[in-house]
């Protein structure tokens, strides 16, 4: 308005500079990777989504997935542009409602250019309409959707999201979602969190799944297909829905016997890590072919096989740990995979004394004492195990181990009041290595750098062992082959020689 009153001349040539956004050389595209040195590329910058809503329908007989993503977001940056991670097709997209130019770039970048540039802080709205055929599709060249006879699933780490919905792909940036799936009748459909509602009409069921915590991109879920769902309540109070495919074969009573014990689970490890975080409980045992489980948030993801040799509450345990240690509080980089890793397998150790099956010290000895000196075991740093290691035995054995070393440094006392106070001082955020042992410091009054340089960060077996005496050793090693070799801290199969499924392949060449 004061703009119009100045007469025509030199001025006028500064107020047309002022009427074009007044920092528009400071509007940049956001970055294509949110700066995670494993993985350079995944995630994205400028941005910080704080709610995902998926409303999706999909046809089992032909793999067809359509979407809409409607994602609640703030920019952090002046922006021009921005990506997000995706690999199906993408028919339009809407940002503060104006159609706004996108293409495809690199291996999974959406390139999104907004008709009017974002400013920083600033609430965004993005709506990307989609379809495709998921398992056609691959980044890298792998694919981690699983089709099954009757459906699919979504169940991976780091990568899923890119097959069934557009991301800020990285665990730094959780948000709340809302995941609405239509099947044909008969056909279930599961996802995180609690199932709001369910509605038929034509021919198709529409299943409405909430989670209202934060959630990192890798731990929604998504799983279509013939299940016969579970519903309860744990002595504790926590709501668990779990669901076993109808194609389970000789798999299903293991399975059963295993997966409905979630809620008693869910129970005692809340002894040990304090209430449980999240408004549900529950995990799913599709038809699929792999090997591993996935702490996929509320409702975890189980492979029949983890339940061919029978019933395995430890992998269970392992999984429900994870809702604390790596869902709960996620790591910041994905070097910080101790957090999730290490953990997990602690509380399989914890479950293992409480079952009589060998103490968390006769199996940190056994760990210690399987893996001689010049046994590559130890040149993976379990606090910085780079991507090729990062899911493999170190991180969670010798991560284990290290645990137990710092029990023994700080006593039992101080332990376990870090084991509960960690969930609680970071609760649904994100935390590193280095904040956990300023915790651990904090809360134990010690110096632990030293012991933290030895387990985690050194290329060596450590010359003290966590443990007394390797001698008992041998009577807990006598007692797993007495299991038939299901330890109960080997509850990871999936990453052994051999077990190459090509993403394990790839992930491995990586
Ligand atoms: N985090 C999973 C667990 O320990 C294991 C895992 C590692 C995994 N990489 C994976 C699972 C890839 C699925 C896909 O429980
Ligand atoms: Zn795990």
């Amino acid at each position: 308005m004061h703009r119009r009153t100045i007469a025509p001349g030199a001025l006028a040539a500064a107020s047309l500079l002022l009427a074009i956004p007044a920092s528009a050389a400071t509007y940049s595209p956001g970055a294509p990777g949110i700066g995670d040195p494993y993985y350079p590329m995944y995630g994205n910058g400028g941005y910080d989504v704080s709610h995902y809503d998926l409303r999706l329908a999909y046809r089992p007989s032909t793999d067809e997935l359509q979407g809409t993503a409607t994602i609640q977001a703030r920019a952090t940056q002046d922006l021009s542009r921005f990506d997000l991670d995706f690999l199906l097709d993408v028919s339009e997209v809407r940002v503060n409602g104006a159609r706004a130019a996108f293409t495809s770039s690199g291996e999974h970048e959406l390139v999104v250019t907004p008709k009017n540039p974002l400013a920083k802080g600033t609430p965004v709205t993005v709506v990307v309409r989609y379809h495709g055929v998921p398992s056609t599709k691959s980044a890298y060249g792998f694919n981690t959707w699983h089709r099954t006879a009757d459906g699919a699933v979504a169940a991976d780490e780091p990568e899923a999201a890119w097959w069934w919905f557009p991301s800020n792909d990285h665990p730094r940036d959780k948000a709340t979602y809302d995941v609405s799936v239509a099947v044909p009748d008969g056909t279930q459909a599961l996802s995180n969190g609690t199932l709001q509602s369910t509605v038929s009409q034509r021919g198709w069921t529409r299943y409405n799944w909430r989670q209202d915590k934060p959630q990192a991109t890798y731990l929604a879920t998504l799983a279509i297909g013939r299940f016969d769902i579970t519903t309860g309540t744990s002595e504790g109070g926590v709501p668990v829905i779990n669901a076993y495919s109808r194609n389970l074969g000789a798999n299903d009573g293991a399975a059963r016997a295993s997966v409905e014990r979630t809620g008693e689970l869910v129970d005692w490890l809340s002894g040990y890590f304090g209430p449980y975080p999240f408004s549900s409980a529950g995990g799913y045992v599709p038809a699929t072919t792999t090997g591993y489980a996935l702490e996929t948030q509320t409702r975890v993801y189980y492979s029949p096989k983890q339940f061919a040799a029978g019933s395995n509450t430890s992998v269970v345990v392992h999984e429900l740990a994870h809702q604390w240690y790596g869902d709960d509080v996620s790591l910041k980089g994905w070097k910080d995979i101790w957090l999730n890793e290490g953990f997990a397998r602690y509380a399989q150790w914890l479950w293992s004394e409480h079952e009589g099956e060998g103490t968390t010290q006769e199996l940190a000895d056994y760990v210690y004492a399987s893996h001689p000196a010049d046994d590559a075991f130890w040149t993976v740093k379990p606090g910085d195990p780079g991507p090729e290691n990062q899911f493999e035995l170190p991180v969670y054995d010798r991560g284990a181990l290290a645990i137990q070393a710092l029990r023994n440094a700080v006593g039992d006392r101080a332990f376990f009041a870090v084991l509960k106070g960690w969930p609680k001082q970071h609760a649904y955020g994100n935390a590193s290595v280095a904040d956990f042992e300023k915790y651990a410091e904090k809360v134990s009054g010690k110096r632990l750098g030293t012991l933290f340089d030895t387990w985690l960060f050194q290329p060596s077996k450590p010359a003290a062992p966590a443990a007394r005496a390797a001698a008992v050793a041998p009577a807990v090693a006598v007692r797993m082959a007495v299991r038939g070799g299901r330890a109960p801290g080997a509850t990871f199969r999936r990453i052994s020689p051999g077990a190459g499924t090509t993403r394990t392949q790839t992930l491995l060449q990586r």
